[in-house]
């Protein structure tokens, strides 16, 4: 992809007046400037004795109402929520997040030469070749590469132990220890910030216990143990509030039955009634029932009262996730019809269930993994391919409502090396977190799967920021995009912009 082409080409951008050239692409203008030297000497009215020409003027026109309007797309930008911005690096930036925005370059990863011994899977992979070599090492578990992607103990984050340089720093890909000193448990998650408490809530599957196979041509799962919950203050320190949804162990017809799937998990809080209201992914271990249950408490630190499942609007439903907008309003959005479709549909106003309305979205797109968050009244999508625990590569997509339709911006991954590009850096979405206070900056959540042991699955935390022009504009509304470009940037270690707000 050109992900990170595209930002250097538009950080080149010195002004607005640029900004059109950029629009147009340059081989456009270069066809213009062709245009322009052949063409014969236009005059104009006020030239007494000179031709008239009405389509000169016409062009005039559209020329001034184009710089007019993207002087004054400029300018709201500068001053949208009172933000400070500079030109200092070309394009319309704002400096707090400058180092967030440093394209990070990461070598190519070289492919060791195979062993004479190798996993038990080897062999087995030379038949049943799916993916790309490197992918094969990243799923080896007996890889020399291991500690690339699945660096061990030794280096964990430890909020608690960490002081100095390290202090605060995101480390995609390492083991993130709570405050007790266990690895966070929170898979397939996303954050609630719950006002009422100041705190934010870090929920997701609590992956204990053996990775097994359920038979030999099954996913690798692990036993259902329940959600786990996890709060800070400052989205870096974690204490461990438990399992707040937990597996049901005798009752084997239950969905929560511990021989089951329970993933991605999300919590909203409902304002009317005042619930926390928790979604998730309810299947068998075929994947077969293809549900979406729902739960539900008083206190975001739970215990949650599981209520059930169902298919919504009938259809099967998968990876899904909710979407609470700033009207109260809440969606779930679920893969459907064997994963080839998005649906999308408002729940019901205590979010206990799903309306009838639904909209089919990215039809025949085979896309999984949904993160959806809002920016200046766009909403954006990223989400991922379908193989299975395997990366692959994410896309960014936007819209003007959650009900579609949505177009497809491109792949946001800028930074590392193409192979990271193209794996979402080895990981897969599960939620956008939106940093208060700073408009257009986001906490890009993904899980790095550890498939031969499911437990041990990493998270990679990124950068997410919405500024500039796509790379490329699909969609034009009066000549300009309507979408503004997604991108996740690449860091071995990043924090977020010192002094934002934490929580007291
Ligand atoms: C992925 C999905 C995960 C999990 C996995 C099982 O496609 O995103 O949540 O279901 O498949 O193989």
């Amino acid at each position: 992809m050109t992900g990170n082409l595209g930002v250097h080409r538009f950080r080149a951008v010195s002004d607005c007046t640029a900004l059109i050239a950029a629009f147009f692409g340059d081989k456009k203008e270069d066809k213009v400037r062709l245009r322009l030297k052949y063409r014969k000497p236009t005059t104009f009215p006020c030239n007494a004795g000179s031709r008239f020409s009405f389509t000169a003027l016409v062009w005039t026109l559209v020329g001034l109402l184009l710089v007019f309007h993207l002087v004054s797309i400029c300018h709201k930008d500068n001053i949208h929520h009172g933000e400070i911005q500079s030109r200092t690096s070309g394009f319309l930036r704002r400096p707090i997040y400058h180092e967030l925005e440093v394209i990070e370059e990461v070598k190519n990863i070289n492919i060791p030469p195979p062993r004479g011994k190798r996993s038990s899977r080897a062999p087995k992979r030379k038949h049943h070749k799916r993916f790309s070599p490197i992918i094969e090492e990243f799923l080896d578990e007996d890889s020399q590469l291991r500690h690339v992607f699945f660096p061990n103990r030794k280096n964990s984050i430890d909020p608690i132990g960490m002081t100095g340089n390290d202090s605060s720093y995101y480390f995609p890909g390492r083991v993130w220890l709570d405050t007790d000193g266990n690895p966070i448990q929170a898979h397939g998650g996303g954050i609630l910030h719950d006002e009422g408490s100041e705190t934010y809530y870090w929920y997701g599957e609590y992956k204990e216990g053996p990775t097994y196979r359920a038979h030999k041509k099954g996913a690798a799962r692990v036993d259902i143990i329940g959600v786990g919950c996890y709060s800070s203050k400052d989205l870096w320190t974690w204490k461990n509030e438990g399992i707040v949804l937990a597996a049901e162990e005798l009752n084997a017809t239950h969905d929560l039955h511990k021989s089951n799937v329970l993933e991605r998990p999300k919590v909203v809080h409902n304002e009317k009634t005042g619930k926390y209201v928790m979604w998730m992914h309810i299947d068998d271990a075929n994947y077969t029932k293809a549900s979406a249950g729902v739960a539900v408490s008083d206190r975001p630190t739970g215990p949650f009262q599981y209520l059930g499942s169902k298919r919504p609007h009938g259809c099967d439903s998968r990876d899904m996730t909710v979407f609470k907008d700033d009207d109260g309003s809440a969606y779930i959005v679920y893969s459907s019809e064997n994963n080839s479709v998005l649906h999308m549909g408002p729940l019901t106003e205590n979010y206990l269930d799903v309306e009838d309305v639904m909209k089919r979205v990215l039809i025949g797109q085979h896309r999984e993994a949904p993160a959806l968050f809002k920016y200046r009244g766009t909403y954006y999508m990223i989400t991922s391919g379908c193989t299975g625990w395997a990366p692959n590569e994410a896309l960014a997509h936007a819209a003007e409502s959650v009900m579609g339709p949505w177009e497809t911006l491109g792949n946001p991954c800028v930074g590392a090396n193409k192979v990271f590009r193209q794996t979402t850096f080895f990981a897969q979405s599960t939620f956008v977190f939106p940093i208060p206070g700073h408009p257009g900056l986001f906490i890009f959540m993904a899980d790095r799967w550890n498939p031969s042991n499911l437990r041990d699955s990493r998270y990679v935390w990124l950068p997410l920021i919405v500024a500039g022009p796509p790379d490329q504009p699909l969609e034009f509304g009066f000549g300009f995009p309507l979408w503004s470009r997604v991108s996740i940037y690449w860091h071995r270690k990043w924090r977020l912009p010192s002094g934002w707000s934490t929580l007291r």
